[in-house]
């Protein structure tokens, strides 16, 4: 048996085109969406990311400005720019990039956005309405891997789900959406011991980890849905993720390869987020 593979990059051409459609219906009342991108430092991947947001957005429509600051800007400076944001109705989406410079606290700044203005999700108020099942901006990584299983028609009532890894804002919130639609979850971490005893039980893994080859083909149940968060470099410098694709694909019903999975769909959701606060914003 060979997994048959999700396609991160043609499903998020699938829903950047969703999202255009709604942003030309948006313009056409007149509101045009914006996202505010904040960069402090010169992070060379930041530099790359930010980049790539900017040129999603207005690929799909969406005005996206970044700011860049120097890496030695003060705190206070930075919430002070982050709350004229939060007070500028023609900006509906705001997202500092991370990490930021060591003599900030990332915690408040990123609780100085406001909550209606949080596309990235990181937000105590998102992980709280996200927690409780209220309306609210799901962080997009996670939020990128349910539309991947919702592609697949994979109903999640009732399976086993194992998650491997609690970040804030990969494993913890993939987690709750999973539980959300009914699945029975467990989440596993770096203090599992014998991490294959659950991952052998589950109907769908996400690893999301940061570990080359750590879901291994003898670790799977067949036929199960492999989603793989991981972005990890092998030995060849070659992007690679949490799972040993090859291995793995052999016994998986379906597994999403690296590149070209949770990555794409990751740059997706951020659009889909931008849009859904403008469309609130102005509803
Ligand atoms: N740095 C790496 N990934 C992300 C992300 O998704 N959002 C922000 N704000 N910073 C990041």
């Amino acid at each position: 048996m060979t997994a048959q593979l999700i396609d991160g990059n043609a499903l998020s051409k699938q829903v950047r085109a969703e999202v255009a459609h709604r942003i030309a219906e948006l313009k056409a009342r007149g509101v045009q969406p914006r996202l505010s991108i904040i960069l402090v430092g010169d992070d060379p991947a930041s530099q790359v990311y930010t980049r790539h947001k900017v040129n999603d957005s207005t690929e799909t429509g969406l005005a996206a400005t970044l700011e860049r600051y120097p890496a030695d800007l003060s705190e206070a400076d930075l919430l002070a720019r982050i709350r004229a944001l939060n007070a500028d109705d023609s900006v509906h989406g705001i997202l500092v990039q991370l990490p930021l410079p060591r003599h900030m606290d990332a915690h408040r700044v990123i609780e100085t956005i406001s909550p209606a203005k949080d596309v990235d999700g990181f937000h105590v108020a998102s992980a709280g309405a996200l927690l409780v099942g209220q309306p609210g901006f799901w962080p997009c990584t996670p939020y990128g891997c349910m539309k991947m299983l919702e592609s697949i028609g994979f109903g999640l009532r009732g399976k086993h789900a194992v998650v491997i890894g609690r970040s804030n804002i990969v494993g913890k919130p993939m987690a709750l959406m999973l539980l959300q639609k009914n699945a029975t979850v467990t989440i596993c971490h770096s203090a599992t011991p014998d991490l294959g005893a659950f991952t052998r039980q589950a109907d769908v893994i996400v690893a999301a980890v940061g570990r080359r080859n750590l879901v291994t083909a003898d670790m799977v149940k067949p036929g199960a849905v492999v989603i793989d968060v991981g972005m990890n470099r092998d030995d060849a410098g070659r992007l690679c993720g949490d799972v040993d694709f090859e291995g793995v694909r052999q016994v998986a019903g379906w597994i999403t390869p690296v590149p070209g999975g949770v990555g794409p769909m990751t740059r997706a959701m951020l659009l889909v987020n931008t849009l859904e606060a403008a469309e609130r914003a102005t509803a």
